[in-house]
């Protein structure tokens, strides 16, 4: 049985101080036995944040990594760095960094590589375009973000991985896939992880769903067979995140 894993992305968003006060907030009343949670901060929030969950089963995590260990690449942070301070998971491959930070499959590849040799456990993100999924394509190119994003990763790695579906016409729209629609992708997620590697990997691993979720349809999504939790944005930066992560199914 998968433990559901909850993460919520806050994007480029709060200050130090203000992650703080919305840490007190959310820290004592998400329900950490039933789900995994992470909360996925800015780089600058990791410290006083990972400081104010010490006594909690929150995890922290970040937003992007660079692919290489060190040195003249100014601008990015390392894994160890990241590590050194706390983080257990990375998002990995967000469409807003394929978006607007020319993010590619190939570099995308590299991180997740990176992260797993490190110990970090990479949230990598994948999904289609609204025009895509109109032409009917969806599942295709998405099969594609998987196989690209998971080259030369073994069957051992794979399974301790999480990958998040997230279509990009339901993020931050307030359009949110219907149950049946974010179940079949993240089915078929799970088909092409049972073709790359085998069934008991692609039983392990945990898929989540993200885009407009929200506090009244987290548990029809999350109680979806293939959905083992959801990758959460604009409500993680609410009250409503602890309705989301203590969801009813
Ligand atoms: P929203 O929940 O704001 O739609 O964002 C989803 C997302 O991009 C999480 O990574």
């Amino acid at each position: 049985m998968r433990k559901k894993i909850i993460a919520g992305n806050w994007k480029m968003n709060k200050t130090p101080k203000e992650a703080l006060e919305l840490v007190k907030i959310l820290k004592d009343k998400v329900d950490t036995d039933k789900s995994d949670v992470v909360f996925c901060v800015p780089f600058v929030d990791i410290i006083p944040v990972a400081e104010a969950l010490k006594d909690t089963n929150i995890a922290v995590g970040a937003q992007n990594m660079c692919f290489e260990d060190s040195g003249a690449y100014t601008g990015e942070i390392s894994a160890d760095m990241l590590l050194d301070i706390g983080v257990k998971y990375v998002i990995i491959g967000h469409s807003e960094r394929r978006q607007y930070f020319n993010e590619t499959d190939k570099n995308v590849n590299k991180k997740v590589l990176k992260a797993i040799e490190k110990g970090l456990t990479p949230i990598v993100c994948v999904g289609e375009t609204l025009e895509q999924r109109e032409k009917c394509v969806t599942v295709d190119f998405v099969r594609i973000q998987v196989k690209s994003a998971l080259k030369d990763v073994t069957a051992e790695q794979a399974g301790n991985i999480v990958i998040a579906y997230e279509p990009i016409w339901a993020i931050g729209t307030g359009v949110t896939a219907t149950s049946e629609q974010a179940e079949e992708v993240c089915s078929a997620i799970r088909k092409v992880i049972a073709e790359i590697y085998d069934l008991d990997t692609a039983d392990k691993i945990r898929i989540q769903y993200g885009g407009s979720v929200n506090g009244s349809n987290a548990g029809e999504l999350f109680g979806m067979s293939d959905i083992d939790g959801g990758l959460v944005g604009g409500a993680s930066l609410k009250e409503d995140f602890i309705n989301i992560v203590n969801y009813q199914e």
